[in-house]
């Protein structure tokens, strides 16, 4: 447990016989997320009282038309957590409560100007992004990946290809050498994992990325996202640029990693979907559409407060409380589904309107970006693999236990081995920047040098 309950304390927020209320956290519930989203709508209609942690409670909501509406309207539901009524009230520590509630100085966390003066260098930066030589550079990353374990035979998608592929992609679009993503990837596997004590360590190193990225960017800008953030009119502090390269990684890592390894699940394991996908009547964005109504990687957007008492349906919110919003179960949602599925393939024909990249004013800037770092990751595991399978039954394959991800721990497969495609070439000024940025024999003697000489004595 990590937040600061007092034991038997009665929860301010989100009242209700504890024996109703149902616990988000934990493993995964008998008959899994699906169940529950039908059990928690049959029992409490949209919006349901849930436990993040023991004792500490929000509401969630299940139907697509209220996430959308909770979405749009933040001069009603505020994305700072410093103003849910649990925090105040100092039962949790928003510096040790779960990632997704906990508070930064960025601009997931942020309200109306502020929010817009920490979002501008993001989108702009992210606008400046030639997306053409990016999707070369996405391309060359991915077969570099493949080419590691091809020759074998077998691999884990996710730890060897969809977990690494992001973390590459958008260090270089930092402007730093492929060594740095290595490290970069490997801090946030750790921040994401299950050893407590290497998470805490990962986090105080991944802090140490950032400032030596941008202590390196102010000294020596080049064409590169950090550098344009440092450079942009809203006037960051580069203490505020670190934060803001910290939520690139972070909301951008581990939701195209499941959005490639769901897809590829799917792809393995539904045969009618490969058919279609097979036969061309199921394009590779159409099949990530498909897989984001479906099996969406960010399956809980949290920390919504309440600034002011509302009703929904028939639960009424009280100002200070947190509301998570289920899109995984708002896809789910009946009344929008009816009528909306081809009837060959059963799927979401074509439909953007999910909202897995959420909607509003903190709706994902980098939506074109994920979805080409997907569709060329797939494409590539596609081509590059030849009889491609699972190496588990579907019935093996294990979710992440986390209540807000909906992803893939491991994706074992097997495939006719392979010789690799060999180094794509030397990494040369003539190539763009975005493509290559050159390997240091030495890392310099900077923070991120000093980070990088650490990281390698550690892997021997
Ligand atoms: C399939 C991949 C992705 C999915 C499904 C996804 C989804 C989302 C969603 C749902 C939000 C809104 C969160 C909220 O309202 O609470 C969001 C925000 C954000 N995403 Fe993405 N994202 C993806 C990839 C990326 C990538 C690759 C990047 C960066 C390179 C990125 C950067 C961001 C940032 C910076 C925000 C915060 C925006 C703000 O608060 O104003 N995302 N994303």
């Amino acid at each position: 447990m990590t937040t600061t309950r007092n034991d038997g304390e009665t929860p301010a927020s989100v009242s209700g016989c504890p024996a109703d209320i149902t616990r988000l956290y934990g493993n995964s519930p008998p008959g899994g997320r699906d169940d529950l989203w039908k059990r928690l709508r049959e029992r409490h209609g949209p919006v349901a009282p849930v436990e993040l942690e023991p004792g500490v409670r929000a509401w969630l909501l299940l139907d697509y038309q209220e996430n959308l509406t909770l979405l749009q309207q933040p001069h009603l539901f505020s994305r700072d957590t410093r103003r849910w009524r649990e925090a105040i009230e100092g039962r949790v520590d928003l510096a040790k409560t779960l990632p997704m509630m906990s508070w930064l100085p960025n601009a997931l966390y942020a309200d109306g100007a502020e929010h817009t003066r920490l979002r501008a260098p993001i989108m702009d930066g992210l606008a400046k992004v030639d997306m053409t030589a990016t999707a070369r550079m996405v391309r060359q990353i991915a077969d570099e990946l493949v080419d590691a374990f091809v020759a074998r035979g077998s691999a884990d998608l996710i730890g060897e290809y969809a977990s690494p592929l992001p973390t590459l992609v958008i260090n270089r679009l930092f402007g730093l050498p492929d060594s740095y993503g290595h490290m970069l990837g490997d801090l946030t596997t750790s921040v994401f994992g299950e050893d407590a004590e290497r998470a805490e360590e990962a986090v105080a190193r991944m802090q140490q990325y950032f400032a030596g990225l941008v202590a390196r960017k102010a000294d020596k800008p080049g064409p590169d996202l950090a550098s344009r953030m440092l450079e942009h009119p809203s006037g960051l502090s580069p203490n505020e640029v670190a934060y803001q390269a910290a939520l690139i990684i972070s909301a951008g890592h581990m939701p195209t990693t499941h959005l490639v390894g769901n897809a590829m699940r799917t792809l393995l394991t539904d045969e009618v979907i490969r058919a279609a996908h097979a036969d061309a009547r199921l394009p590779t964005h159409d099949l990530l559409d498909h897989v984001m109504w479906t099996n969406t990687p960010l399956q809980v957007l949290a920390g919504r407060i309440a600034l002011r008492d509302v009703r929904i349906g028939e639960t009424q919110i009280r100002a200070g409380d947190a509301l998570l919003l289920a899109i995984d179960a708002a896809h789910r949602d009946l009344t929008l589904r009816r009528g909306q599925t081809a009837p060959d393939t059963g799927l979401a024909a074509g439909s953007r309107a999910h909202l897995a990249f959420g909607a509003g004013p903190h709706s994902c800037p980098s939506r074109d970006l994920a979805r080409m770092m997907a569709s060329i990751g797939v494409s590539v595991l596609q081509e590059r693999l030849h009889g491609l399978r699972s190496a588990v039954p579907p019935e093996e394959l294990r979710l992440m236990p986390s209540p807000f991800l909906r992803g893939l721990r491991e994706l074992p497969v097997t495939f006719q081995p392979d010789t690799p495609k060999g180094a794509p070439g030397p990494l040369t000024q003539e190539m763009e920047p975005v493509q290559a940025v050159a390997e240091e024999e030495t890392p310099p003697e900077d923070l991120l040098g000093r980070l990088l000489s650490w990281w390698r004595g550690l892997r021997g």
